[in-house]
């Protein structure tokens, strides 16, 4: 791509932290509060990624998938998806062997960490022993001194939630993440499933370019034609565009996450890639 073809693009975060330390009901608050505001009784589709809009107008794309599996799934197969990684730790508890685990693997892919320093609506909580822990480890939060971004927060009560995204948005500015949204779509898969009325439905995240209906899909070992393309929301949209997840229908068979995708000129030609690659 031309430098001047490349425009900013929102980042990609997955969320990610030891067993109940609380990366669902993280990502539902977000979602409860960003994705459906407005819409009363509207109802989210589950398609493994949203993105949220943030009172400053900026976005964020969150990755839905149960995090360490998804990112640790998608890393195996060469997925580089994530842009920051919020690694949750529940402060009624301690850093535990998963949360290394998160850490580990943000460190591996060299992707900047914020810390969730969850459940400090709870008596028990203890959010300076977790940052005491953290640097024993050598990761000093800003509290301590250190670099690294740490939010104390509630996933229960919202606490500290619109402040993570802040900061999560702050850790972005610093990648000055762009793309092009001209070219020919290119992205990961999310997940896929058969849906008994619709086919093959598979959630896709562009990373770049932009996905429109119509256009011909290689994707792992599948191919198709977009039949149609529906946000978070279940309503339908006529194109995705750079950091933007979506359902897409029209694939002739499942992919698998991590798998990548691209759009070709030619419908018989990624057929073909298909096919050999099914071989
Ligand atoms: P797994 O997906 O099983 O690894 O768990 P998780 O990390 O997604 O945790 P989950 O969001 O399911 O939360 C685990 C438990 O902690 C649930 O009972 C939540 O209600 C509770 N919980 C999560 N966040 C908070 C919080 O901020 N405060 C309190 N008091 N409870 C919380
Ligand atoms: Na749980
Ligand atoms: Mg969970």
């Amino acid at each position: 791509d031309n430098p001047e073809d490349l425009k900013p693009r929102s980042p990609i975060v997955t969320v990610m932290g030891h067993v109940d330390h609380g990366k669902t009901s993280l990502l539902d608050y977000i979602r409860r509060t960003n994705v459906i505001a407005g819409e009363a009784g509207g109802i989210t589709q589950h398609i493994g990624a949203y993105h949220v809009t943030l009172e400053s107008g900026q976005t964020i794309t969150f990755l839905d998938t149960p995090g360490h599996e998804a990112f640790t799934a998608m890393r195996a197969r060469g997925a580089q998806v994530t842009d920051v990684a919020i690694i949750v730790v529940a402060a009624d508890d301690a850093v535990m062997p998963q949360t290394k685990e998160a850490i580990s693997h943000a460190q591996a892919a060299g992707v900047p960490i914020v810390f969730a320093i969850n459940k400090v609506d709870r008596e028990a909580s203890n959010p300076e022993k977790i940052k005491e822990q953290l640097a024993g480890m050598n990761l000093l939060v800003e509290d301590w001194g250190g670099k690294i971004q740490s939010q104390d927060v509630s996933a229960k009560k919202g606490t500290g939630v619109q402040e993570i995204l802040e900061k999560v948005l702050l850790e972005a500015e610093m990648l000055d993440l762009k793309a092009n949204p001209e070219r020919n779509a290119q992205g990961t898969i999310v997940e896929a499933m058969l849906d008994k009325g619709r086919g093959y439905v598979t959630t896709i995240l562009v990373q770049n370019g932009t996905l429109k209906i119509g256009d011909y899909v290689l994707a792992g070992q599948y191919s198709g034609k977009v039949r149609a393309l529906l946000d978070e929301r279940g309503h339908r949209i006529d194109e995705a565009g750079p950091s933007t997840p979506a359902a897409m229908l029209g694939l002739d068979g499942a992919p698998q996450a991590g798998d990548t995708f691209v759009v070709m000129d030619d419908e018989r030609e990624a057929k073909q890639i298909a096919q050999k690659r099914q071989q």
